[in-house]
């Protein structure tokens, strides 16, 4: 439960027993677990480490063997429209060819596997196909640079990189190949390069696609010897591989994500405990029935969702998924919605931001298809704003549907909290409450638990079964970046506040907190106010430095195309708004400067890059935008800042 004070929390033993009877339940172990959790060397814990199982097995080869291998487990569709669907057996017998050729190429238990590919069934055959022989992967979402790209793979020390000729994005074929031979230099760790064909080839010319070289950009090339495709290499393997039991503490993959420095950060997460809080959640936090649900996470597997909630989770809970390769609006808006329908989608898991998007469209896009289908719908990544909670409930649920709120991060591997999928009433905006087995608390500055309503920090009190194990190559960082700040628990850098009835609510990340002359603001909060007027369709806040107050709030807000008229010239706009604030939240919330812009910078996951629009508002170079999925939107906002400015 999330505590304020007095906390009261289980005894270790107590707490291990919990997820060790899950883990017995929800797994098929080799080599059954007597020890459970191992919290005697913190931050660094063990769970069930003398246990061994296979961690692809578990996914795949005991459904089988179960009698449901005739069961589909994806339906893939490709954002040009061309569909494959694989059954557990077939799914099975890819993983194996994979799993072989892998093992043929030398890699094998430890080595680190760099997967670089678009949305396609291959992504996760080769993750579960180093599942299988116990080899590390690394997926690298392929929207990032070649700069990026190196990074990790020389951070990783990657033998092998698997990626695709090219990736289709919004009707366009982006060179894969060529990043990653930009990225790849003689002295690398990089042994050989597996290509998937998806742009040229057989495949390409199926799908009609000005393909050409596109994949070889001048100057670089097929490099003989290390360079293979794909399909040649596992066409020669058999279907059959005999899977191998791990220690329960075997590595499973790493998964960079930004930090506060430059440097992304590794972070490493470990077989079963990982499998066990994946397995779990997926199926208690979304109430899956896996012989009757159609499951669909719109996550890449380049993001840690994409890991728990459309690879291990699902798969491991012989869920039947959807897989969608595209951008959601192509080639139209509702493309989400006409697959809703095809497939009879049941439980639909995505972020608030596409939300928030779709209620900008309006709910007229949604009015040609059937999405009387979906039983449950989740969101996760950022805080939902309770209009967009029910709006997404009323216009994608039918009105009749929970909306689950889930909390979580890279570095917790699962869902940490979230409201129960069975309860009657729910709060809108509040992820309510941590999951079975979890223990959040509140605390102050000094460790202290909050009062009822007081934002403060939010940190973990016990270990917990998918936690991070640490970061690649870096034991230091892990524990300063996490354990440091409240001695003993883990600090996820996230502040919240604990409601007086003990429901939690999530405040944004603790460096979105400012300070107003004096006073804890909370930048979610304001953004949740502006998203209550009719006129927002989205906004972010940020905190920028000021003379008189320390800080001052400056707000950035995307009008909904419905209210333009109404809303009037964006001065009027600015004006109803900066009043709207002020009485809803008080003269101290009131910002200093609201800007109307066309979007916000977003990641490609759909995370609003706050930190970039601070650097704006305070006149700072912008910084590094080319993880942002529109990659001219800051030159823009500072357009605009600056038209501000001599407004002024
Ligand atoms: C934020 C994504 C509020 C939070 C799974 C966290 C959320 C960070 C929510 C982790 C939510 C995620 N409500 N905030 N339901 N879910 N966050 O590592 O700030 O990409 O620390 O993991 O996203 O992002 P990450």
């Amino acid at each position: 439960m999330t505590t304020t004070s007095p906390i009261r929390l289980p005894a270790l033993a107590e707490h291990s027993a919990l997820w060790e009877g899950r883990a017995r339940n929800v797994l098929t172990w080799r080599r059954p677990f007597l020890q459970g959790v191992n919290w005697s060397d913190p931050p660094f814990a063990t769970w069930f480490a003398d246990g061994e199982l296979n961690v692809s097995e578990n996914c795949l080869d005991r459904h089988v063997a179960a009698g449901i291998g005739d069961r589909i487990a994806i339906y893939w569709e490709g954002e040009p429209g061309d569909r494959v669907q694989f059954t557990y057996r077939e799914l099975l017998a890819e993983v194996c060819r994979a799993a072989n050729a892998f093992a043929t190429l030398g890699i094998g238990k430890g080595d680190r596997v760099v997967i670089y590919l678009p949305l396609i069934p291959e992504a996760i055959i080769a993750m579960l196909a180093c599942a299988r022989i116990g080899a590390i992967h690394s997926v690298v979402f392929a929207g990032f640079s070649p700069q990026s790209l190196r990074a990790r793979v020389d951070d990783a020390g990657a033998k092998l990189v698997i990626t695709a000729d090219g990736g289709i994005r919004k009707g366009k074929v982006t060179p894969l190949k060529g990043a990653v031979d930009e990225a790849l230099t003689e002295a690398q760790s990089v042994e050989h390069v597996l290509v998937v064909q998806r742009t040229s080839g057989e495949r390409g010319e199926r799908l009609n696609l000005e393909t050409g070289s596109a994949w070889m950009p001048e100057g670089v090339g097929w490099r003989p010897g290390r360079d293979m495709w794909w399909h040649e290499v596992l066409d020669a393997e058999s279907s059959v591989h005999e899977p191998e039991a791990f220690a329960a503490e075997t590595p499973l993959f790493i998964l960079y994500t930004s930090g506060t420095t430059g440097a992304p950060k590794g972070i490493v997460h470990t077989s079963a405990g990982y499998l066990t809080q994946a397995v779990f959640t997926h199926s208690t936090v979304f109430d899956l029935r896996p012989e009757s649900d159609v499951y669909w996470c719109t996550a890449d597997v380049g993001w840690i969702t994409g890991h728990s909630y459309v690879v291990y989770g699902p798969l491991a809970n012989g869920a039947t998924q959807v897989i969608y390769e595209g951008a959601p609006d192509t080639p139209h808006h509702a493309r989400w919605w006409e697959l809703v329908e095809r497939y009879r989608v049941s439980i639909f898991y995505t972020a608030p931001t596409a939300i928030r998007t779709f209620m900008r469209l309006g709910r007229q896009l949604a009015d040609p298809y059937d999405l009387s289908s979906l039983r449950v719908l989740g969101s996760v990544g950022e805080p939902i704003n309770p209009e967009a909670w029910e709006w997404f409930r009323d216009n994608v649920g039918g009105g009749g549907t929970p909306v689950i709120d889930t909390w979580w991060q890279t570095e917790t591997g699962a869902v940490m909290a979230a409201p129960g999928v069975h309860q009657e009433v729910f709060k809108p905006g509040s992820v309510q409450h941590p999951v079975s087995g979890v223990h959040l608390s509140v605390v102050r500055d000094d460790g202290t638990p909050t009062a009822h309503d007081e934002i403060g920090f939010l940190v973990a009190e016990l270990p917990w079964p998918s936690m991070a194990r640490g970061i690649w190559g870096d034991p230091d960082r892990f524990v300063d970046t996490y354990w440091s700040r409240f001695p003993g628990r883990y600090f996820t850098g996230d502040s919240a506040l604990v409601d007086s009835d003990g429901d939690l609510w999530l405040r944004g990340r603790v460096d979105d907190v400012m300070n107003v002359a004096g006073h804890r603001l909370s930048t979610a909060e304001i953004e949740a106010t502006l998203g209550a007027h009719p006129y927002v369709a989205e906004s972010a806040v940020v905190g920028a430095f000021d003379e008189k107050s320390g800080q001052a709030v400056v707000a950035f807000v995307v009008l909904k195309d419905s209210q333009r008229a109404a809303a009037g010239e964006d001065a009027h706009a600015v004006t109803v708004l900066r009043t709207w604030v002020r009485d809803q939240i008080g003269a101290i919330a009131s910002p200093r400067q609201i800007l109307v812009v066309p979007d916000l910078p977003k990641t490609r996951s759909g995370k609003i890059m706050r930190r970039l629009l601070r650097n704006a508002a305070e006149d700072r170079p912008v910084g590094d935008v080319t993880t942002l999925s529109d990659t001219s939107i800051m030159a823009v906002i500072s357009a605009r800042l600056a038209a501000g400015h001599t407004e002024d």
